[in-house]
């Protein structure tokens, strides 16, 4: 049985309406609790094209995937469900097209970026400040560095860095002093909420500690599943799997992920017009794609109101472009 409230889905209406326009080949990418998949397969179905269409789910969280195959049931024929990193996308739909005997075009791709709220309230996972459990943050639960490993191995200036870059955190030095002065006197640091103490009384229990424990949580989480480094080589794969035409939406939480999204797709929208003052009448070569959403749309108050979730997520679509010629083919 799915579990009752494993994840809500932010944007779902506003995804579906950008992905769902032709049959084919969906891929959910973070597949969490597969509530973006089981509303794409309904308006798909609405569409009349749930028959001539597969969604392929895939997460690196075991539990996700068991989820979200007992929430896609009604819809098996048209889902394959694949455990992987998103990093390695398109050999992951390579891989099932190949074992279903179709053409790996795919018409849709949704990143739905981050930890699901089951991951988060997991005590045991390690996510959270506030709950207690061992130091871990791996989404895929078998990776060689824990959270842990990193707060009680890192040097005192590379957890400074890790906190700066990965959190921007700007009490970042202190509080790898403070940790470091911790080790030495109290020994490893294993559990979150040992972790979490001791940030609330390096902070005085300010106003802004909320916002230090989940800075550092968060730089923590990133480091632990390489989530930028993996995010980068998941656009690329992405808009390598895409077919003509074929959208890729991505929801990011936070600005580290959404600059490298807004960047990545700012790149490959671009077309070359060659050194200034040509005047060419045409491009030399063409963008790959296209921006759906020039800005990134947020989620409305009364989604907000109700899933809390949603206030930090940014939604941002592309669409991938035919093939042109450029002017030096002509
Ligand atoms: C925000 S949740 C997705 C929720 C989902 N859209 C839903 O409707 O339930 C993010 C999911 O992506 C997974 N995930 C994050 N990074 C991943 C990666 N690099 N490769 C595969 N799965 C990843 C997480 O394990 C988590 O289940």
């Amino acid at each position: 049985m799915a579990q009752e409230r494993y994840h809500e889905p932010v944007l779902v209406t506003e995804v579906v309406a950008f992905l769902a326009r032709k049959p084919g080949i969906y891929v959910d990418g973070t597949l969490g609790g597969g509530g973006h998949s089981l509303a794409l397969l309904h308006a798909l179905g609405d569409l009349g094209y749930a028959e001539q269409s597969l969604l392929i789910g895939i997460d690196q969280d075991d539990a996700a995937l068991r989820e979200a195959a007992s929430k896609l049931q009604v819809y098996a024929a048209n889902t394959a469900v694949v455990k992987g990193n998103f990093q390695d996308i398109d050999a992951l739909v390579k891989r099932v097209c190949l074992e279903k005997g179709l053409e790996p075009c795919v018409a849709g791709i949704l990143l739905d970026l981050g930890v699901s709220s089951f991951q988060i309230d997991t005590a045991e996972r390690g996510f959270s400040y506030l709950r207690d459990g061992a130091l871990d943050m791996r989404m895929n639960g078998a990776g060689d560095l824990t959270a842990a490993d990193i707060v009680n191995t890192y040097e005192e200036r590379d957890l400074a860095r890790l906190f700066w870059r990965y959190g921007e955190e700007p009490r970042s030095r202190s509080l790898a002093k403070a940790i470091a002065a911790h080790r030495l006197t109290h020994g490893a640091i294993n559990r979150t909420q040992e972790l979490a103490d001791l940030i609330r009384n390096h902070a005085h229990g300010g106003e802004k500690v909320i916002k230090t424990l989940s800075r550092v949580f968060q730089a923590l989480r990133i480091e632990v599943n390489s989530e930028l480094d993996v995010l980068r080589l998941a656009l690329d794969g992405a808009l390598d799997c895409l077919d003509a035409q074929g959208r890729l939406a991505v929801i990011s939480y936070h600005s580290l992920e959404d600059r490298i999204v807004k960047t990545f797709f700012a790149e490959k929208a671009k077309s070359d017009w060659g050194p200034k003052g040509v005047g060419l009448r045409e491009p030399l070569t063409y963008g790959d794609i296209s921006l759906i959403t020039r800005k990134p749309l947020s989620a409305t108050p009364q989604e907000i109101a109700l899933n809390s979730r949603a206030r930090s997520a940014k939604l941002r679509v592309i669409e991938k472009m035919p093939l042109r010629e450029s002017v030096s083919e002509k």
